[in-house]
């Protein structure tokens, strides 16, 4: 699927360069079809260091020149510097992907003053790690080749969902910054482990595992969640008295509220970045 393609990840911080270890990994991309920009001289040293033969350059402009994918993977706040210096230095029909939460496809195509198609993209911090389930929206000049193009770059690192870039907010609340949620889970279930007497790195390994592992399941099953824990539930047993406690303090309707707050400030602040 991209084979063919020549690809520039401009900012190559945290997401960036994790897609990069993904895409050469897989065998996606030959390192020579893939070029990386950071402006620190250490920064760029670390990336030639880990990905040999991958075009390390502080210079965005050279590095989109005759790119057909480029990824723009700066913090939002050094976007508007990175655009203007690449503006004229895109061929037409260049694929523009972004990870900067909260700039729509709109936003960002009358920064770059032409009609690209751009492929929004919101991934999630997993995707270090190549578990990240990331959402990618299509904007306006976007064709289907171009969402499977989108869709064949983060699927280095994980899932990926296509949504209406509408839901692009809810995204955010659910699993862009979901994996937060779940480091609270993971902690609760250590420190409760820590108080019924388990030394604590047990307790840790213990609730980690318990995480992975039951999304594993959720996810190879297929089955309904309520299912799933329909089947450890016995009669009369341990797990029904525990889910029963967490009933009582509506451990979903907390998790319900939680993302709907998320959304909603993602919201509030993508009308700031416009
Ligand atoms: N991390 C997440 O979970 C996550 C999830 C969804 C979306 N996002 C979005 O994805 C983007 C990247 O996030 P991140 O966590 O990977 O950030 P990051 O680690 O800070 O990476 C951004 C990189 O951009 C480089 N940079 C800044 N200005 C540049 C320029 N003009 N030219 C070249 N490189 C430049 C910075 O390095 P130098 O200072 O060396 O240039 C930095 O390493 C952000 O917009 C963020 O909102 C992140």
């Amino acid at each position: 699927m991209l084979r063919d393609h020549t690809l520039a990840v401009l900012g190559a911080g945290n997401i960036g360069s994790a897609l990069v270890g993904g895409l050469l990994r897989g065998g996606d991309l030959p390192p020579e079809r893939i070029r990386v920009t950071r402006r620190s001289e250490s920064g760029r040293a670390r990336l030639a260091e880990r990905f040999g033969g991958v075009t390390v350059t502080a210079d965005n402009a050279e590095a989109v020149r005759g790119a057909s994918v480029v990824l723009i993977s700066v913090k939002p706040q050094n976007a508007a510097a990175l655009v203007e210096e690449i503006r004229q230095h895109l061929a037409p029909g260049t694929l523009v992907l972004s990870t900067l939460a909260g700039v729509t496809t709109d936003a960002i195509g009358t920064a770059l003053q032409h009609d690209l198609p751009v492929v929004r993209a919101m991934p999630n911090t997993p995707a270090l790690v190549d578990e990240g389930a990331t959402a990618i929206a299509p904007g306006r000049w976007a064709e289907a080749v171009h969402v499977e193009t989108a869709r064949a770059v983060f699927e280095a690192v994980g899932l990926v969902e296509v949504v209406p870039e509408g839901l692009m907010d809810a995204v955010t609340g659910l699993s862009g910054s979901g994996p937060a949620y779940v480091f609270m889970v993971i902690e609760g279930l250590t420190d409760a482990g820590v108080k019924q007497g388990l030394p604590r790195p047990t307790a840790h390994r213990l609730a980690v595992q318990t995480v992975l592992g039951a999304a594993r399941l959720a996810l190879e099953t297929g089955e309904h969640p309520a299912i799933l824990r329909d089947q450890v539930t016995t009669p009369g047993g341990t797990t029904i008295a525990a889910v029963a406690e967490l009933e009582k303090h509506g451990l979903r309707t907390m998790m319900i509220d939680a993302v709907q707050i998320a959304t909603e400030r993602s919201a509030q602040l993508s009308r700031l970045q416009e």
